[in-house]
């Protein structure tokens, strides 16, 4: 566990950096990065003890941010959905480079991507596999947004030597939701769940306690060029799999319905991550019954 150092960490106020904030917080200085517009922001960064920061990521505003702390998480992401490839690209390619810039005396930075870089299919998705516009039926400009913003922590790490990960994340969920929360969603509105035709549709859940836990040996790995990691939960399941789950526990029975417009599955090969932090320790069907326990009770009683 990271004790007494003083990190940075952006997009607190989205699904995935939230949990990674309030378990380093207690032992660290934690300063969230952030524009908090959102009603209860402020309070809810306050709760877990993180000091929040104004900073627009996309304006390169870091009046408010110091340039040398230990590390830097780096979670914000911008999904206009709307086409907004230059909006987008400002935020998730330019602001990236800037903020490493601003940052370049941390000990090590971490940048969240996406599997959503790669082409998808059939076999096991390595770190070398081909990358693809994996999202563009879902979010237009997600997929390219994060394969250019990769270039720009490439290419950063390298120019100002800063040690970096860029850590390529599959399905996170947990108690701040997720995919899986937004299909019990789907399902319990009676909303049809896409399918992709291409067999079963295979995506790696990651408990939000694995992903969390996991951060630290992330930091670890940085070097110069930048290491390169799969970040997924080392259990295969499939969406077929998980609504079915999700339907036992709360008595909601999943509607698929097959598309070419959903997303390729993604079978995410973790040896590297494994390597150094070891395989994921939350079962799947453990951590939906967490996650419907702790967002919607009143549907685990239909279970
Ligand atoms: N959620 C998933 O299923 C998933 C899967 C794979 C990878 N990922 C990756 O995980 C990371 C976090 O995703 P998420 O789903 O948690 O995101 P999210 O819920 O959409 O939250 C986005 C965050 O980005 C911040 N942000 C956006 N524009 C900003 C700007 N101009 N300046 C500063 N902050 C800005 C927002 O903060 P404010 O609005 O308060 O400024 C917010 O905290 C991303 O890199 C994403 O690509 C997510």
């Amino acid at each position: 566990m990271i004790e007494g150092k003083t990190i940075l960490i952006t997009g607190v106020t989205g699904q995935v950096a939230f949990p990674v904030a309030a378990r380093l917080a207690g032992a660290n200085r934690v300063l969230a990065l952030g524009r908090f517009g959102g009603k209860g922001d402020l309070e809810r960064v306050r709760a877990i003890g993180a000091e929040p920061r104004y900073c627009d990521i996309a304006a390169g505003d870091f009046a408010k941010v110091p340039s040398d702390p230990d590390f830097v998480l780096h979670f914000a992401v911008a999904k206009s959905g709307d086409n907004n490839f230059n909006a987008d690209l400002r935020m998730n390619a330019e602001g990236v480079g800037l903020l490493m810039a601003h940052c370049r005396q941390a000990k090590a930075f971490l940048h969240c991507s996406s599997t959503g870089v790669y082409r998808g299919g059939a076999g096991p998705v390595s770190e070398e596999s081909p990358l693809a516009d994996h999202h563009q039926y879902l979010l237009p400009t997600y997929s390219i947004c994060k394969i250019a913003a990769e270039a720009v922590v490439r290419m950063s790490a390298r120019s100002l030597g800063l040690p970096t990960t860029i850590a390529r994340l599959a399905v996170p969920y947990g108690a701040g939701g997720g995919w899986p929360w937004f299909h019990l969603m789907m399902m319990k509105n009676g909303a049809p769940i896409p399918l992709h035709p291409a067999g079963l549709n295979h995506f790696p859940l990651l408990h939000e306690d694995d992903y969390t836990r996991q951060v630290e040996a992330l930091l670890g790995m940085a070097s110069v060029p930048a290491t390169l990691v799969n970040w997924a939960g080392s259990e295969p399941t499939t969406i077929e799999a998980w609504c079915k789950e999700l339907g036992a526990l709360t008595g909601f029975e999943p509607k698929f319905e097959t598309t070419e417009r959903a997303l390729q599955p993604l079978h995410i090969d973790t040896t590297r991550l494994e390597a150094v932090a070891g395989p994921s320790r939350v079962h799947w069907r453990d951590g939906l019954r967490q996650m419907v326990e702790v967002r919607n009770p009143e549907l685990l009683a239909r279970g």
